[in-house]
């Protein structure tokens, strides 16, 4: 493993493998809009996952069941014209890649049609395997999602710990390894125990982004708007809260209302 930290110019599927074979750890954070994406990607980020979170914290939806294609690709196409180092990657949403390959295939192509994107991400394993490869035959990168996949919600009942007991667990061990066989250049690996996420990662080559899935992977990805201290609601364990910027922006809007109902806005300085 070298330690030297080699500097990428812009990151592609290629480099993440690499990284992960440099010892190097990715960073990965969601973005939905053009001027949060253009503030991540300048501060250095490899990858900006256009999640199908945007469905809760963007629209405001109790799951990420009900946005739509055309909605991500909206959301994807202004991330894209932000960026001009990291790797954009797109959530495929729910309901256009499950149990028919074609459709995965003609999603995929919208996607990086219309927004630009340089990858889509499918949640599941061997039950999607014949979507992943179909996609990957066209030429699109494809990266996996394992453990709490959230379009599968209403089968799992709870957004708790996956993988705790030894089938599950070995059957994502089993879809990991498959997702590299098929030619998928890295997982996120979603709210499983860290030991367990750990072994997948050690046990394959291409990269494994975890959340909540502890410090034995080889990269983090979270949710923005939750970093950023905007969701004050969502208080999962493996969150870290970088700012407190509900706090941030209520006072800042608690002192415009303010300052307009009181006429001390604007000042003679601030008009023609
Ligand atoms: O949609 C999303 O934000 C995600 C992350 C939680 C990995 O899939």
């Amino acid at each position: 493993m070298s330690t030297a930290k080699k500097e990428y110019k812009r990151i592609t599927t290629k480099s993440l493998v690499e990284m992960k074979r440099n010892g190097e750890k990715i960073a990965m954070l969601t973005a939905y809009d053009y001027t949060m994406a253009k503030i991540v990607d300048h501060a250095g980020i490899d990858i900006i996952l256009v999640g199908d979170s945007a469905s809760n914290v963007m629209a405001g939806h109790e799951t990420t069941l009900p946005i739509t294609l055309d909605q991500m690709i909206y959301h994807a196409s202004s991330v894209v014209r932000a960026i001009e180092r990291c790797l954009v990657v797109v959530d495929l949403p729910f309901g256009t890649y499950q149990g028919n390959s074609r459709k995965a295939l003609e999603s995929a192509i919208r996607i990086m049609k219309e927004s630009g994107g340089h990858a889509v991400k499918l949640e599941g394993g061997e039950e999607i395997a014949e979507s992943v490869s179909r996609i990957l035959t066209a030429g699109i990168p494809v990266m996996g999602h394992l453990g709490l996949t959230p379009q599968s919600i209403y089968k799992f009942g709870t957004y708790t710990v996956r993988a705790k007991k030894e089938a599950e667990a070995n059957q994502l061990k089993k879809d990991a390894k498959l997702l590299e066989k098929l030619g998928c250049f890295g997982i996120v690996l979603e709210k499983v125990p860290a030991k367990l996420a750990k072994e997948v990662a050690e046990s394959i080559n291409i990269p494994v982004i975890g959340i909540g899935a502890g410090n034995g992977v080889d990269g983090q990805v979270l949710v923005i708007h939750d970093m950023l201290g905007m969701t004050h609601e969502f208080n999962p364990r493996f969150l870290r809260r970088y700012l407190d910027l509900y706090t941030e922006m209520n006072g800042a809007f608690k002192n415009y209302i303010g300052d307009v109902k009181s006429g001390n806005f604007p000042s003679d300085e601030e008009q023609y």
